[in-house]
C-alpha cells in the first residue's frame, strides 16, 4: 500500500555533499517510489540560527534548486518550503497546548547545553571550598592539584560566561518550541513514515507523543502517529582525510562544487606515502572508497588490479586523476540541471508555487477537522 512519507532540510547555508547524497537523498528517492512523498524546505526552523533575511531566502532557493536538480524537473517528489503553508504555524499553535512542557525540557538540545551549566557551576563551588565531594563524580577527579587556585576558578567563571552566554543567544524560544513546529509538519498532513537520521529520532518520538496527546484531549482520533523510517543499510562515505564526510569536518565532496575546487578536494585527498612503483591497498585507501562507490565496476575493477600490480608506474597522483574524472562524469547532470535551473528562478518558483497548493490544500483539510475538535475558526 502506498504510504505518505515526509521529510525536511533546514536550509543553514551549506550545500549537499557526495555524504548526504548517499546516505540521505538518494535513499529517499529510493523510498519515494511507489509512496507519496514529500520533501520541505524547513525554513521556519531555520529562523532558530540565522538572522539574515535576503541570506535566509537564498539558501533557501538554493535547497530547492539541489534538490530539483537531483530529483529532476519532472519528479513526482512534492518539493516545497515550509513558510509557503499559511496554517502550519496555526497547527502548531494548537500543538502547544497540548504539550507537557516536561515533555519539551527532555529536549537533547537543551539537557547538553543545561548539564553543561550545572557542571561548570558545581566545579567552580567545590572549588571555591564551598561544596565537598563524592570522590566518584567524574568533574571532581581532574586536577587535585589545582584545586581553588585562583587562577583554575577565574578559568571555570570564564567557562561558564562563555556558556551562560550561548544559551541567552542561541536558546531562544523558537529552539525550545522546535519539536512542537516539527510535529506540525508531519501529523499535519497524516504522514505514515519519516525518514531520518538518529539525530532526529527523539524528535519524532515527541510527534507521536504530541499525536497521542491531542487525541487523547480531546477524544478523537485526529492524528495518525508516524513511523521513523531509519536507513541502516546505507554505508557512511568516507571524506578527504578518511573520517566520516561530514560539514563539520570539512573534509566534504561538495556535489556542486565548481571543476576548480572539485580538484582541490580531490588533490587534497590523503593517503599513505607508498611512491608510484610500489603495492597499495585499495582497501584501505581513501580514493579508492571514492572509487568503489562511483566507478563503473569495470573502472573499479581495472583500478584495483592497478593498486595491487608492482613497477607499472601508477601513484596516488594518478588514482585521483581517476576518481576526478569519475566523479566529473557522475555528478555532471545534477550539476547541468542546476545551471539551467539558476537561469530560470521563474521556473522554479512556479514549480515551488504548485506544490505549496497541494500541500496547502492537504494541510487545510486536517485543518477543518481539527479546527472543529478544538472551536476555534
Ligand atoms: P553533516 O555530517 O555534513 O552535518 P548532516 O548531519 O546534515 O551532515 O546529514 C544529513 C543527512 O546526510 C543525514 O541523514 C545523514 O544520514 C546523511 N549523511 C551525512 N554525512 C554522511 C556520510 N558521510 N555518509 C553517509 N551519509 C551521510
Ligand atoms: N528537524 C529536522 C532537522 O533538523 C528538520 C525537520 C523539520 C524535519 N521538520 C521536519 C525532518 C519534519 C523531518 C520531518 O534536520
Amino acid at each position: 500500500m502506498s504510504k505518505k512519507i515526509i521529510t525536511g532540510v533546514k536550509p543553514t547555508g551549506t550545500s549537499m555533499h557526495l555524504g548526504n547524497l548517499m546516505g540521505a537523498v538518494l535513499p529517499f528517492q529510493k523510498n519515494a517510489k511507489g509512496n507519496d512523498a514529500a520533501i520541505f524546505i524547513a525554513d521556519l526552523h531555520a529562523l532558530t540560527s540565522v538572522k539574515d533575511g535576503a541570506k535566509l531566502r537564498e539558501q533557501s532557493l538554493e535547497v530547492a534548486i539541489e534538490y530539483l536538480s537531483i530529483f529532476g524537473v519532472d519528479t513526482p517528489i512534492t518539493i516545497f518550503r515550509q513558510s509557503d503553508i499559511a496554517d502550519i504555524t496555526k497547527l502548531m499553535w494548537i500543538l502547544t497546548n497540548v504539550t507537557p512542557y516536561a515533555l519539551m525540557l527532555r529536549a537533547h538540545s537543551f539537557k547538553d547545553i543545561e548539564q553543561k551549566v550545572e557542571k561548570v557551576e558545581k566545579e567552580i563551588a567545590y572549588n571555591e571550598g564551598k561544596l565537598s565531594l563524592y570522590s566518584n563524580t567524574e568533574i571532581f577527579k581532574d586536577d587535585e592539584k589545582a584545586k581553588g587556585s585562583e587562577e583554575k576558578i577565574a578559568q571555570l567563571r570564564q567557562e561558564l560566561d562563555e556558556l551562560e552566554k550561548e544559551w541567552e543567544n542561541k536558546m531562544n524560544m523558537g529552539v525550545f518550541n522546535y519539536p512542537i513546529l516539527m510535529a506540525a509538519d508531519i501529523i499535519g498532513y497524516d504522514i505514515d513514515a519519516v525518514p531520518v537520521g538518529k539525530d532526529q529520532l527523539q524528535h519524532l518520538e515527541m510527534t507521536r507523543d504530541i499525536a497521542r496527546g491531542f487525541n487523547k484531549f480531546y477524544g478523537k482520533n485526529v492524528f495518525t502517529e508516524p513511523e521513523a523510517i531509519i536507513e541502516e543499510s546505507v554505508a557512511t562515505l568516507s571524506g578527504v582525510d578518511g573520517r566520516k564526510m561530514s560539514k563539520s569536518y570539512d573534509n566534504f565532496i561538495g556535489i556542486f562544487d565548481d571543476e576548480k575546487k572539485l580538484k582541490k578536494r580531490v588533490m587534497s585527498i590523503i593517503t599513505d606515502s607508498a611512491g608510484v612503483d610500489e603495492v597499495k591497498d585499495p582497501d584501505s585507501c581513501n580514493i579508492f572508497a571514492l572509487i568503489r562507490v562511483f566507478g563503473t565496476d569495470e573502472e573499479v575493477e581495472t583500478i584495483y588490479q592497478k593498486y595491487l600490480t608492482p613497477n607499472i608506474g601508477f601513484g596516488y597522483g594518478h588514482a585521483k586523476k581517476a576518481l576526478l574524472e569519475i566523479l566529473t562524469r557522475y555528478l555532471a547532470p545534477y550539476r547541468a540541471t542546476r545551471e539551467k535551473l539558476l537561469q530560470d528562478i521563474p521556473f522554479v518558483e512556479a514549480k515551488l508555487a504548485e506544490w505549496a497548493k497541494i500541500m496547502n490544500a492537504r494541510l487545510e483539510a486536517k485543518m477543518k477537522v481539527v479546527r472543529e475538535v478544538v472551536g476555534v475558526n
